[in-house]
């Protein structure tokens, strides 16, 4: 399965991800998390993309797209994929495209998760991260058994220097702008399921499952 998960920042992409990418067995690509590991490890492409990460703004297309097809291109990605996060804009839908039909593939299914502005603000503004694992935590919906700790490794939780209310904001409207476009272009293309995705974590799970078992969304 080729599938990739659209929408607005906070809106539980990332959550999903990991359920889905585990339990059909594809890898999980997310440009979020590979830009943040390069910005960790203070690489050229890490130190090039932290500012425009930091402020909200996408980082330019031609460094996320190159990294992206350097991932697709491995072993790993052959049998299928999830691109969570990628593409957020036209040129970076265009360019898979591109690539994609030169590899003689297509996508199955792109999902599209709706959520309402306030739900979205309150998901970041509460988003606690693993730095180590990267788990990722809610303060008041998905807590960590102990205050401050990833329950699976144990490392001290933070914040996003992008969750920070001052940049929320930015990133809104970044995605308003360059990012919505894609859910027409991906409509016309006949590949697009709108998710709903309020609620518990495990009731947009199951909306979601169901939702991939269909054969095609018209
Ligand atoms: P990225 O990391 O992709 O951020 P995003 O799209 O803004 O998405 P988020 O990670 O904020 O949210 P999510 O939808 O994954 O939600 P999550 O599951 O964590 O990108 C960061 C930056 O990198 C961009 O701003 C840009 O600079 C750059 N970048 C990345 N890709 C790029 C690209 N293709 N081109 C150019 N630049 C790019 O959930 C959010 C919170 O809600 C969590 O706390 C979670 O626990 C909680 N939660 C989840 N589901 C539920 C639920 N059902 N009920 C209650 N709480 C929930």
């Amino acid at each position: 399965m080729r599938v990739i998960f659209l929408g607005p920042p906070g809106v539980g992409k990332g959550t999903q991800a990991d359920y889905i990418a585990q339990s059909y067995g594809i890898p999980k690509l997310s440009t979020g998390d590979l830009l943040r590991e390069s910005v960790a490890k203070e690489t050229s492409l890490g130190k090039a993309a932290k500012e425009y990460m930091n402020r909200g703004e996408l980082v330019p297309d031609a460094v996320v797209i190159g990294l992206v097809e350097e991932k697709l291109g491995s072993p790993e990605c052959q049998k299928g994929f999830l691109l969570d996060g990628f593409p957020r804009t036209v040129t970076q839908a265009d360019q898979l495209s591109t690539y994609l039909s030169s590899r003689g593939e297509g996508l199955d299914r792109v999902v599209y998760f709706s959520l309402s502005k306030d739900e979205i603000v309150r998901r970041i503004s509460g988003r606690r991260s693993c730095p180590d694992c990267k788990a990722v935590y809610h303060l008041e919906s998905v807590p960590p058994k102990k205050d401050g700790l990833c329950d699976a490794c144990g490392t001290p939780l933070i914040q996003r220097n992008d969750d920070k209310p001052e940049t929320i904001e930015s990133r809104l409207a970044v995605y308003q702008e360059q990012t919505a476009p894609l859910i027409e272009y991906y409509k016309t293309r006949k590949i697009l399921g709108e998710l709903d995705g309020a609620g518990l974590v495990s009731a947009v799970q199951d909306r979601l499952v169901a939702l991939l078992a269909q054969p095609r969304v018209e």
